[in-house]
């Protein structure tokens, strides 16, 4: 199923809903308050503040989940709570069927890009204090649903790694000991393109990826940069990076929307490098008689 929002939500889980679960994994949940454990009875009756979170859920293996809709869970909030904070918070106390991914908490794996109030962001680097409340969570848009909050990412790494992400020179140093080395200024302009954690916030925001399934996308095409733009990778290599990027499905796609580069958590300046490549592209097809 695609990650288009359904019209009609569901607030609360219901007693029916629940006796419908065949694994029975779902407490009797009503916004998330009734059977939740006593440490959270306790969080909750001493939180000066609470938040609530409207969490997206379905999974098409479990009858009562396949159709999609809304779960409510009031958490408590503290000072410096993450969006990632709190729904670990919900699945801990709640529902331990929620499931969503994350890993480092900290915006380095990528893994917790998710749809937060209209928006794609890192679940870990996301402030439930930035947010209007109640805070909504989805999974990301324009990918197909796993379950819940996961979405399917093979098509994403699939476009990543047609643009062959690693570095490939012609040009090795003779010497065993010797570096290839790279000048100040170059490592400076591929900076920031190095900085991608792969979480897929771009690709999910684009407007024509959406639209062109065979679309390169805008973290892919920022690979390419990060290695063509690498001086030690030689002048054969480049063409052929370049070649790569000018495909029907490459760099000519992008309309300079900017939702790309409005939504990396990395503040990669996205649709800066694709305007880059698409001049290089140019350049590299002059030809002079
Ligand atoms: S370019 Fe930014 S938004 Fe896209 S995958 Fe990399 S880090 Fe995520
Ligand atoms: S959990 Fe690793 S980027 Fe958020």
């Amino acid at each position: 199923m695609s990650t288009q929002i359904p019209e009609q939500e569901t607030e609360t889980e219901t007693e029916t809903d629940v006796e419908q679960d065949p694994k029975g994994r779902r407490p009797p949940a009503a916004r998330g308050r009734a059977g939740m454990d006593q440490r959270a009875e306790d969080e909750l009756s001493d939180a000066e503040e609470t938040v609530d979170l409207k969490v997206f859920r379905y999974d098409p293996e479990v009858e009562g989940k396949k159709e999609p809709r809304f779960d409510t869970f009031e958490v408590p909030f503290t000072k410096g709570m993450t969006v990632l904070d709190a729904l670990i918070f919900a699945r801990d106390h709640f529902d331990s069927s929620l499931t969503f991914r994350h890993s480092c908490r900290q915006a380095i794996c990528g893994s917790d890009a998710l749809f937060i109030n209209g928006s794609q962001r890192l679940g870990c680097k996301t402030q439930m204090a930035d947010l209007e409340w109640p805070v909504r969570v989805e999974p990301l848009p324009h990918a197909e649903v796993v379950k819940d909050l996961v979405v399917d990412m093979e098509h994403f790494y699939d476009q990543m790694e047609s643009v062959e992400p690693y570095f490939q020179t012609d040009d090795l140093p003779s010497g065993e000991l010797e570096e290839q080395r790279q000048d100040r200024a170059n490592r400076e302009e591929i900076k920031m393109s190095t900085r991608c954690i792969w979480c897929g916030a771009c690709m999910s925001s684009c407007n024509v990826a959406a639209g062109d399934n065979e679309y390169l996308g805008p973290a892919a095409i920022n690979k390419a940069y990060r290695f063509a733009m690498d001086e030690r990778e030689g002048e054969d290599m480049t063409e052929h990076r370049l070649n790569i990027i000018e495909q029907e499905h490459g760099v000519w796609r992008c309309q300079t929307q900017f939702s790309c580069t409005e939504v990396c958590p990395k503040d990669i300046p996205l649709t800066e490098h694709i305007q880059e490549l698409k001049r290089e592209a140019v350049k590299s097809n002059l030809k002079f008689w």
